[in-house]
């Protein structure tokens, strides 16, 4: 378990990620994303998580660069959208410039697709890019444990990481036993309910027992069970705090309490049949 905000868990290939970072999704590129790498890295953040879809990495660059932190120091991850499964090379190459580095510390496919010669494809572009040391550790997102088996047959290694919807309305329980059983270190997405914390009463009650709000007793029960955390937030105060769950420790029967509140939602879309094309997946959604 991770003691503190710069504590690194070895993944696969002999990468240490630290096991709790910044997550950017629907934070606005530009002076937004920039000022929330900043508050960041300022409060000793060292794993920024970011996107192509989520077109600010340019703006993680320049604060990374303005920042003074050492790049060395620094976890930086970003994923390949599935629409750009046939350009991965160009589009990999597009991230390195737009985030000022000369390597990605963590590179995911972003959705599996419905493609799988796509997929393939763009994953033997990303192991020649590991190869070339461009990439330090390959990984996956939003993989379920039977895109992952076949990753495995298909190509003869599991990703590092499957970054995954998971909090404590969806805990993916099977999913995170096979990836424990195959060395596959998972990370949460959407691990504060997505933008919906308010709407579950019990963290902040559970919170409230330890002095701790609501978001803490949340990420406080990701970590202590061994689950990488990105919250995203674009304002200082709670970035700070977000990281401030180091100094308590959530009972075995608050624990089990959490554990109980399995199942009530989910935000993600099906990863069988999202192919990348967003607006179509939304419209259906709403359907
Ligand atoms: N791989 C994928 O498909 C995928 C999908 C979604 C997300 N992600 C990654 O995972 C990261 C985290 O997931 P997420 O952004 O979906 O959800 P999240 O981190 O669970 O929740 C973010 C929401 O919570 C709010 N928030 C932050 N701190 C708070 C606090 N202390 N109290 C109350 N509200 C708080 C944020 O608002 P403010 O910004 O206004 O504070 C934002 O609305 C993303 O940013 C992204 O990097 C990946």
């Amino acid at each position: 378990m991770i003691r503190n905000l710069q504590d690194r868990i070895h993944i696969a290939g002999g990468v240490e990620m630290p096991g709790f970072g910044l997550g950017l999704y629907k934070a606005k590129a530009g002076e937004e994303v920039y000022r929330a790498v900043r508050f960041a890295l300022d409060a000793g953040y060292k794993h920024i998580d970011t996107a192509t879809f989520y077109k600010n990495e340019a703006d993680v660059g320049r604060a990374i660069k303005d920042s003074g932190v050492p790049r060395e120091e620094l976890f930086v991850a970003t994923k390949l959208w599935p629409t750009d499964f046939p350009n991965a090379r160009e589009t990999f190459e597009k991230s390195l410039v737009a985030l000022g580095t000369e390597y990605i510390d963590l590179y995911m496919l972003h959705w599996p697709g419905t493609d799988e010669v796509l997929r393939y494809r763009a994953w033997d572009t990303i192991l020649g890019l590991r190869e070339k040391g461009l990439i330090h550790a390959t990984g996956v997102s939003n993989f379920i444990a039977d895109q992952l088996a076949d990753m495995k047959k298909q190509t003869g290694e599991f990703p590092a990481n499957d970054q995954v919807e998971l909090h404590p309305w969806f805990q993916q329980r099977e999913l995170r036993s096979f990836c424990k059983k195959n060395g596959i270190s998972v990370t949460a997405w959407g691990p504060i309910f997505h933008g919906h914390l308010s709407e579950e009463p019990l963290m902040e009650e559970i919170g409230g027992h330890y002095g701790k709000t609501a978001a803490q007793a949340t990420l406080r029960w990701h970590i202590q069970n061994e689950i990488v955390v990105i919250p995203k937030s674009v304002h200082q105060e709670r970035i700070i705090s977000n990281a401030d769950v180091f100094n308590f420790e959530l009972s075995a029967e608050d624990m089990e309490r959490i554990d109980a509140l399995d199942g009530k939602q989910r935000f993600s879309w099906d990863s069988t049949k999202f192919d990348g094309d967003a607006e179509k997946a939304r419209k259906n959604a709403n359907k």
